[in-house]
């Protein structure tokens, strides 16, 4: 039985991935067509925007091109939601206590959205619109380390190592099924040729590695008179102990991660600065929805000031709320019966996701183990080290030492600070000798117990085709003059592509409402 994407995506804590994104391939043609028409004009009409995350500052942004007025009302003291880059001095929340981050100068964290794929062609529009400088992420690495408890008496093998030895015994049984007329019924004498030579080049003529380095060697290339002599493939049965095989060395294949993914130069959050650059609408920073009614007029919303607790009503045209729903539960938010319904049944549905930083005074892993950015793979609820994807050859660095989503997620967030730093650096020492002696501190974050963000994200397209009255089909569509925004009404839920996506879709029902219904829907 294959490994479905929709078993990985359900793995992750993600299930129900879009298929559209498989149709299209590379899905280039949806962009334009999803942008909210420009020919409009707002003629001053006031939308307040609850939320400076990337769907509200986009919201607040398309909305200002076609001439309305916006608000937006942001409960913490900076913009961005969960586009949160670590920089020396950041201060993060823990049950067990507020951590502050000590980073060496020039040196970052994504603790949020880190990576950008090159489908994600709305962010990356915005990106050249407002400047915002783009380098590669590296996810794939084959020098990066693979490490199984199960396997090999927990010791770390290279990426290559074990990938090419999976790859190259299920390319022998390939081989031996061609004999037999596997898979090529119906194939003419050149088509089985093709075929052939395809997985004979990948397994390098003569049975696994022979004559090829691709699983990896025995020294590196140097001037002697002897050749480096190329790995043994690790017995299938050895790698097939480990229960995380296939995602460890699927990941690099799913859709979403496949090479070539993107970084912002300096820090994911210089996409906010390029929104905070070019978005005009008034801030209310610190600022808390407190409740939310409309009537024909328009739309009323309580806020209180954080600082001194002051609580006062706005009034607008329309609203757009883009906070996380599961931030809104204790907001008045007087909707439609089954606006209620779907906001309460989304609340409940985010998920966990955790991420741990180390910063290290030396980069040990470039320079001992050779590993420039990717990811070693762990088999356990760390899941995976992330190596700093810029800044190569310079003397510090961070590195991600935990990204947990879906069953690890669960784990990772009962454990306390201690026990989830404890954990990663007993993967960090295994995976790297230096470890302990180089690494100067580690954090952790825990996403659903940030405040104003209570979770990593919530999948509701649980399949491909979101039934009627669901929390998805009900709040895609406005309650009258209140909007719904946010990652969790896109079909890339957990991107911020997702959020723009979604915002786009919400602008276009107050702009263009004969399109898309400015009623309850
Ligand atoms: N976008 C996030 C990531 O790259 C979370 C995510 C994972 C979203 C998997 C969808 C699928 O890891």
């Amino acid at each position: 039985m294959a490994l479905t994407r929709r078993e990985i995506t359900k793995w992750l804590g993600v299930a129900g991935s879009s298929a559209a994104a498989f149709k299209y391939g590379y899905a280039a043609e949806l962009d334009e067509a999803r942008k909210p028409s420009r020919n409009v004009d707002g003629n001053g009409a006031h939308v307040l925007i609850i939320g400076g995350g990337v769907a509200g500052l986009t919201t607040a942004y398309e909305l200002e091109q076609v001439g309305y007025r916006t608000t937006v009302v942001e409960a913490r003291t900076r913009l961005g939601g969960r586009n949160w880059t670590w920089r020396d001095g950041e201060k993060v929340e823990h049950r067990d206590g507020q951590q502050t981050v000590r980073l060496s100068e020039g040196d970052y964290f994504n603790a949020g959205p880190a990576r950008i794929p090159g489908f994600h062609t709305n962010l990356l529009s915005y990106c050249r619109e407002f400047g915002v400088a783009l380098e590669p992420f590296v996810y794939e690495n084959q020098n990066a380390y693979f490490l199984s408890d199960a396997c090999r008496n927990g010791e770390r093998m290279r990426h290559r190592h074990a990938r090419y030895s999976v790859y190259s015994a299920l390319e022998e049984v390939a081989l031996e099924g061609l004999k037999y007329g596997v898979l090529t019924e119906g194939m003419d004498a050149a088509q089985k040729k093709s075929i052939e030579t395809f997985l004979r080049l990948r397994t390098m003529n003569a049975g696994p590695f022979d004559g090829s380095y691709r699983g990896g060697m025995d020294k590196h290339f140097d001037a002697s008179t002897t050749m480096p002599v190329g790995l043994e493939p690790i017995p299938l049965a050895e790698l097939a102990r480990s229960p995380a095989l296939a995602i460890s060395m699927s990941t690099f294949d799913m859709i979403e991660w496949q090479t070539s993914l993107m970084q912002p130069v300096g820090g994911m959050d210089r996409v906010i600065a390029g929104f905070d650059r070019h978005v005009k609408a008034e801030r209310l920073m610190g600022t808390e929805l407190v409740g939310l009614s409309q009537d024909d007029d328009g739309v009323a919303c309580q806020v209180r000031e954080r600082r001194n607790g002051e609580v006062r009503t706005l009034n607008a045209d329309y609203c757009v709320v883009t906070a996380g729903l599961s931030v809104l539960a204790s907001a008045d938010l007087q909707l439609s019966e089954k606006h209620t319904k779907a906001v309460a049944e989304a609340a409940g549905r985010y998920a966990k996701t955790s991420k741990v930083a180390w910063s290290a005074k030396r980069r040990f892993w470039e320079q001992d183990d050779g590993i420039y950015g990717g990811a070693s793979s762990i088999d356990g609820p760390a899941v995976q080290f992330w190596y700093p994807s810029f800044g190569f050859g310079k003397d510090t660095g961070v590195i991600l030492g935990a990204y947990t989503a879906g069953p690890n997620a669960e784990i990772w967030n009962d454990l306390s600070l201690e026990q989830q730093l404890a954990k990663s650096a007993g993967y960090g020492r295994r995976l790297h000798t230096a470890f302990d002696d180089e690494v100067v501190g580690g954090y952790n974050i825990d996403w659903m117990d940030q405040p104003y963000s209570k979770g990593g994200w919530a999948w509701l397209m649980d399949g491909p085709e979101a039934p009627e009255g669901s929390a998805y089909a009900v709040l895609r569509n406005p309650d009258r003059r209140i909007a719904f925004a946010g990652d969790y009404l896109s079909q890339l839920s957990g991107w911020q592509e997702g959020a723009i996506l979604s915002a786009h879709r919400a602008v276009a029902a107050i702009t263009e409402p004969a399109q898309q219904t400015m009623q309850q829907g």
